[in-house]
């Protein structure tokens, strides 16, 4: 064998070697196959075990948040006229200008539009960017229970620490007493979420006032998760944090599309904040996503010039007010639902099972699918209460509502 070949299989059966040795070594201490999650109790979410058990079961499914109507033939018809025309390439990092100018005028103008919009990826990328640009290892987040299941494990996965202050039971109201025995030199952020899901309530302007108080002089940062911002009902108008101005200076507020013209699966939301914070929040947004769907901004922008947002809410008013009506004679308590499409309902009078598996037997037995609301908590509470989405059509609800008024 010529020198520099038995060389090269030395050395070639050296590092085979050494492979070896440090597969078995990583293999007995169990470092090199074991992946530390980030997210130990996060497993399949119960919107997805409902779904499937709703679909197994042939159920209607009440359960998971989206509308099960058509949506505007006009919106589909200006989403293939923007494609036919060749927006089929990257839009612009932050959005659309003519999307970004329609946002502005939701909130009368507090932004502007070239500098302090942007388009997401849906509410959900508008929420990871705002908690990834601001959030590091080690800062403390407030959440108020129940809450949406997304803002827990963002502030996970960017090293932070979720800290929960329950809403009061009934009400869903916050105790700023609470809030402000809960605060520390680590709290970095506080999310709201108004209308709320799941409870439907309303922050109001007493609220807002509270938040701007225990905020002021500090440099606590506030997430505003505004999506069913343009569903409130019964002649109640929805406050936004951009409404109060010392709040809107640390705010990113957060909308969603998806939400406020029935189109979930388009997945456009948006963010609004001033400049100080949008600069970082784009700074995320370029390397998560960098641009949003071209063709669809566009014909959002088109939409939402004829569009008219007020009759969103009387037509979730009808649904809600038609579901209520069929459970008139039932043994559920409705909770107020002022905003949003959820409706819940105590069941105390019924059983006294726990929500999780009361909500499964509904649904194989009756054949109506909701939410337990235990799961929207860090420590479940067993308040005896199940969410219910509204967001679908009148039969399907009067439907449901008889299904659970034989119980
Ligand atoms: C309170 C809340 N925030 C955010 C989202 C996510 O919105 P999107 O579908 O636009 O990502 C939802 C969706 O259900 C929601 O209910």
């Amino acid at each position: 064998m010529p020198p520099h070949k038995e060389y090269i299989s030395r050395q070639a059966r050296f590092s085979f070697f050494k492979l070896y040795s440090l597969k078995f070594f990583f293999r007995s201490t169990g470092s090199l196959y074991m992946f530390q999650t980030k997210l130990p109790h996060v497993g399949q979410t119960i919107f997805s075990h409902m779904t499937a058990l709703a679909q197994k079961h042939g159920a209607l499914n009440l359960s998971q948040g989206f509308p099960d109507f058509a949506i505007a033939p006009r919106l589909i018809a200006l989403a293939g006229f923007y494609m036919q025309k060749g927006y089929n390439q990257y839009a612009p990092m932050p959005g659309v200008a003519a999307l970004r100018e329609a946002i502005s005028r939701f909130y009368t103008q507090a932004y502007d539009p070239q500098q302090e919009v942007c388009i997401t990826h849906g509410a959900t990328q508008a929420i990871a960017t705002a908690i990834s640009c601001s959030v590091s290892a080690g800062d403390e987040v407030l959440l108020f229970a129940p809450a949406y299941d997304c803002y827990a494990p963002m502030v996970q996965l960017n090293g932070g620490k979720p800290v929960f202050v329950n809403l009061s039971f009934p009400g869903y109201r916050i105790d700023w007493e609470l809030v402000r025995s809960k605060l520390s030199p680590k709290t970095r952020m506080l999310i709201i979420n108004t209308p709320h899901n799941p409870s439907g309530t309303l922050l109001t302007e007493e609220d807002f006032l509270q938040l701007q108080e225990i905020t002021r002089g500090t440099n606590l940062l506030v997430l505003s998760d505004e999506v069913y911002q343009h569903i409130v009902f019964d002649g109640m108008t929805h406050r936004s944090a951009a409404d109060f101005a010392e709040l809107r200076k640390r705010s990113f507020v957060i909308g969603s599309f998806g939400k406020s013209l029935n189109i979930t699966g388009w997945k456009i939301g948006y963010c609004a904040a001033p400049e100080r914070l949008m600069r970082e929040f784009k700074k995320a947004h370029q390397f998560m996503v960098f641009s949003v769907n071209h063709a669809l901004q566009y014909a959002l922008a088109d939409y939402l010039k004829e569009a008219d947002l007020a009759q969103l809410s009387m037509s979730y008013q009808r649904k809600r007010d038609i579901f209520l009506s069929a459970l008139a004679n039932s043994r559920f308590s409705p909770l107020p639902t002022k905003g949003s499409y959820f409706q819940l309902l105590d069941y105390s009078a019924i059983t006294q099972e726990e929500d999780t598996l009361f909500a499964e037997r509904l649904t194989q037995t009756k054949g109506v699918a909701s939410i337990p609301l235990s799961v929207f908590y860090e420590v479940p509470q067993h308040n005896k209460v199940l969410r219910f989405c509204f967001a679908k059509n009148e039969e399907t609800l009067k439907v449901a509502g008889d299904r659970l008024s034989v119980l």
